[in-house]
Parts: structure tokens; sequence; C-alpha cells
């Protein structure tokens, strides 16, 4: 048995064949060098470029899993959330392929599919219940995971996402996009201390538009007595990324012993940060937490976490959606 995952919320077209746990295949193709001059997304050059890329990838990830159409149990899309001309892409042509080939159709939640992304290529029993995070370019949230068909919304940032203020810090230091890569790229511990940082833990909530303003207003004040030399760089940007990093350690943690639970899941684009999957493992270790963390190679978007969490929710919990669906952005 089958599932096959379409992926196209924001600017990667992707594809993917699972089975049980097992990745069989992941294509995907990126529209990020189009964006790149513009420091974010087009949505419109997004859509465009799924259009015309959605069918050659997922003939692509059929071929390369050797299966064939009719051997796929359920066909599944992101259908939330996202950009709209972009969610009705991959939506809208999974549909089809489910109404053509008489396959069961199921929309999933792009974030619930994060949290799923651990388990991709885990040969045990997923762990449940559990404590998940999701850091991305587009949300910062902390969910209790009953099951994956029954998760709930314990915090979120209150403004802009983790990955979004990784981002705009970069583009302000002239690093490229997206930028989460480069400043953790740039991190060294011993100077994590030279600057004051802070971001707020709201509840189990988080705020990152107050740091984000101080570490662009403290390299303005630098830049007016001189050019900021490579290492004030480095010490800006350790500093807000040592900052970052623990409230995102203290908050998930906190959210664990406030529910009791010792296992913490977490996925998006930002847990490929190395300082963030350090820190995550040395709290672990110490509370006695069993901590799942994503493959590198599936923090980013993908639609193996899509094709991995549809399977388990039509094989295990036999779960199926209807063809009216609609996408949403929120
Ligand atoms: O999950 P993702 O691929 O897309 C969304 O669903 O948003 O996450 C993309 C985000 C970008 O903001 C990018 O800068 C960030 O993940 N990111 C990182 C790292 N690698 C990617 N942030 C911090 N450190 C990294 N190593
Ligand atoms: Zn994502």
């Amino acid at each position: 048995m089958y599932s096959l995952g379409i992926e196209t919320s924001c600017d990667e077209t992707s594809c993917a064949v699972v089975s049980g746990q097992r990745v069989r295949s992941v294509v995907t193709v990126s529209s990020l060098n189009y964006h790149k001059r513009y420091g974010g997304v087009i949505p419109e050059i997004a859509t465009r470029n799924h259009l015309q890329f959605i069918d050659s990838v997922c003939c692509q990830a059929l071929k390369k899993a050797r299966v064939r159409l009719h051997d796929i149990s359920v066909i599944a899309a992101t259908y939330r959330p996202g950009l709209r001309g972009a969610l009705v892409i991959g939506v809208n042509f999974a549909k089809a392929l489910s109404v053509s080939c008489k396959i069961p159709f199921l929309g999933v939640n792009h974030l619930h599919a994060h949290l799923f992304s651990p388990f991709l290529d885990y040969p045990k029993k997923i762990p449940l219940p559990c404590i998940g995070l999701v850091v991305s370019g587009g949300h910062t949230d902390i969910f209790l995971v009953k099951d994956f068909d029954d998760i709930t919304l314990l915090g979120e940032t209150r403004d802009d996402a983790c990955g979004e203020v990784y981002d705009k810090i970069a583009r302000s230091f002239g690093l490229g996009y997206p930028g989460g890569g480069y400043i953790d790229a740039l991190y060294q511990a011993q100077w994590a201390d030279s600057y004051r940082f802070r971001c707020p833990r709201i509840g189990l909530g988080f705020s990152f538009s107050g740091i984000k303003t101080a570490v662009i207003y403290k390299k303005m004040e630098l830049e007016k007595a001189h050019r900021l030399t490579r290492d004030e760089t480095i010490k800006i940007l350790s500093s807000f990324q040592e900052s970052v990093v623990t409230t995102l350690v203290e908050n998930v943690f906190a959210a664990a012993a406030a529910h009791k639970i010792k296992t913490i899941i977490c996925g998006g684009g930002v847990t490929a940060n190395l300082r963030l999957r350090s820190c995550l493992n040395e709290k672990a270790k110490e509370t006695g937490t069993r901590l799942y963390v994503p493959q590198k190679r599936y923090t980013a978007d993908n639609a193996a976490m899509v094709a991995g969490l549809a399977f388990y929710l039509y094989n295990d919990k036999k779960n199926t959606s209807s063809l009216d669906l609609e996408v949403e952005t929120n």
C-alpha cells in the first residue's frame, strides 16, 4: 500500500510516495531562485511555477518509487495553510487524479505534516501523546498532539514567525534569502553573549518582532561610527540566535512540563538550525524527555511529510476528505 503526497503551499512543488513511514520517493522543484531578488516569496511567481511543474514532478515521483498510479491507495495534498493560488494548484491536481483514478482524496494540514516529519524513515511506532513545535518561515506554534487527528494549538507567535525574523535580519545584513542558514553558519558560541537581545515568552506563545527591531537598531547604531566589521556582525547575529533558540527551547519544554508529557516532536525549516538541535538535545537529556527532530532533508517543505501523514491518517484512522474541500490560507 502506498500514499501519494502533493505539497504546493509556498514555493516548493513537491510530490512523494510513501509506504508506512518509509519514503519511497520525493521529488521537489523550487521557484526560490526567482524570489531571491525580492527577498521574499512572490505568490504569482510561485503559483505559475506550480502549474508548470506539478505534472512532471508527480510523474517523476511515481517513476522513482517504481509504482503506478493504480498502486496508490490515497492521494493527499496540502490544503492549508499557505498561499491561496499555490494551494489551489496542488489540491485541484490531487482531486483530478482522485476522480479519474477512483482513489480516495485527503486534504492535509501543512503544520501537522511538519509535525509528522520526524517519523519519516523512522522504523518504530509513533510515540503519542506528545508536545509538538513547528518553527518555520510562516509559523512558530506549540501543539498538544494526542494523535495526528487530534491536535490542539497551545501557543503561537503574536507577530512575526521565527523563520521570517531570521530572513528579515539576514536581509538587513545583506546576507542571502532565505536567511536562516546564513545566520546559523555564522553563529559562534563564544560570542553568543555579546549583546542582550531578549524575546518575550507570552504564556506558551512567542513574540519575535521586538528582537528583530533591537537587532536592526544595534546594527544601525554601530554603523553610525564605522562600517560593521565581520566580528561585529558575528557578535550581533550569534547573540540574536542564542536568544531565539533559548526562548524556543524554554517554551516547548514548559509546555511539556505543564502537560506532564515526556515526548517532544519538532518540525519546520528552522529545525535545520544546528544550535536549536543541539540545545533541544541537551535539554531532553537533562529532563529525560524523548525528542524527535526530522532528518535535515525533511526539515524544509517537502511532500514526503504530506504523504507520510496521509498514509497514517488513511491507513490507521480511515480518514478521507470530500472533493468539496476548499483551500484555506490560514
Ligand atoms: O518550513 P519551511 O521550509 O517553509 C515554511 O513553511 O515556512 O521554513 C523556511 C524557513 C525560512 O524562514 C528559513 O530562513 C528557515 O526556515 N531556515 C532556518 C535554517 N534553515 C532554514 N532558520 C534557522 N536556521 C537554519 N539553519
Ligand atoms: Zn513549511
